[in-house]
């Protein structure tokens, strides 16, 4: 073993990159990249996101206690980057990206229509960390386009070209063709 002592760093790759849609009673709503973003109990299924206070989205989720995960593919890598580099607190990303909100069953926090994965979420716990608030949400409502799924409508993570994120560099997921015990349960 040749290992060397490093200082103490995140070192999980690859981690989604995904875009967290938020909205207020205003009409007001916000498009966030995070690549924070976890999985975190699955019955009920839930998940966490870690946003800096400073983000213009921390306060509309701390306020309203909704947001909705959504899923880009590798295509959308540009939507992606605009939204995790320019803030709500200027510009209406929806419009500026060209991207359509579409109210699914929350009150306020709408789904990226574009994505072809949606997780609406009711959070659930919030704990403050350090430099990020943690977000913790119910997942109550999923969502699937029909080009994410394969057969009997279920999801197919082939078929969603899947965006990640490691150390500031974009990744594209590709699954493996494999058939071992675990994936067998599935
Ligand atoms: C790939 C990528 C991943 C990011 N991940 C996070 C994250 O996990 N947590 C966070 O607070 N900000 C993250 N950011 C930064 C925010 O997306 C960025 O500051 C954004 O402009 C905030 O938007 P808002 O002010 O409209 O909320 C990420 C940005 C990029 C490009």
């Amino acid at each position: 073993m040749s290992k060397q002592k490093i200082s103490a760093q995140l070192l999980l790759g690859p981690v989604p990159a995904a875009l967290i849609s938020c909205g207020r009673d205003t009409g007001e709503k916000n498009i966030i990249t995070l690549a924070w973003v976890g999985v975190v109990n699955s019955s009920p299924p839930m998940v966490s996101i870690a946003v800096r206070p400073n983000r213009h989205s921390h306060a509309i989720i701390a306020d309203t206690g909704e947001f909705v995960v959504n899923i880009p593919t590798v295509e959308q890598v540009d939507l992606v980057d605009g939204c995790g580099t320019h803030s709500g607190k200027n510009i209406n990303k929806f419009t500026h990206f060209g991207v359509t909100p579409v109210m699914g069953t929350l009150k306020y926090a709408p789904l990226i229509d574009e994505c072809p994965l949606n997780m609406e979420c009711v959070v659930e716990h919030t704990l403050a960390l350090g430099s990020h608030s943690l977000f913790i949400g119910r997942v109550v409502q999923a969502y699937a386009d029909e080009s994410a799924t394969g057969e009997k409508g279920k999801v197919d993570f082939n078929r969603c070209r899947l965006l990640g994120y490691s150390n500031g560099q974009y990744l594209s997921v590709t699954p493996l063709d494999l058939k071992l015990g675990y994936t067998l349960k599935k």
